[in-house]
């Protein structure tokens, strides 16, 4: 694994949300972007070498409603960027980690995303992000 690639950070009220981190981090969000299988509308924020996601639900079923609704706002994945993302699947599997996706799914921000199911890595969401 490389880098961290981003930080994804579920939120209420994107607009608000917005606003904050425009503060926090003294810049403005780069792109909007619906991601429709997962649910969510994402705000990109480039900070340094890295990257803030923000995730708002799009519809009640989305996993960033149920993550809120268990667990607040707050922190919900770190993605790191890797090289080879099928090389890199089939390395966590063999160590026995749970993915969640076996084969890499189209993300946001033109990458190439798998994440782990946090069960298998310490309470945390993991996700393997490539360049598409
Ligand atoms: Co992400």
């Amino acid at each position: 694994m490389n880098k961290i690639e981003h930080i994804g950070i579920a939120v209420k009220d994107l607009d608000a949300a917005e606003a904050l981190y425009s503060k926090l981090l003294n810049t403005q969000p780069y792109k909007r972007e619906v991601v429709e299988s997962e649910g969510v509308t994402t705000s990109f924020f480039a900070t340094g070498p890295n990257k803030i996601e923000l995730l708002h639900a799009t519809n009640a079923d989305s996993p960033i409603a149920k993550f809120i609704d268990k667990r607040g706002e707050g922190i919900h994945h770190i993605a790191f960027a890797v090289d080879d993302i099928e090389a890199e699947i089939k390395r966590l599997q063999d160590e026995g980690f749970t993915l969640i996706h076996q084969t890499p799914k189209a993300g946001a921000d033109g990458k190439r995303i798998a994440f782990l199911h946090p069960k298998s890595s310490g309470g945390v969401l993991v996700e393997l992000c490539a360049d598409a």
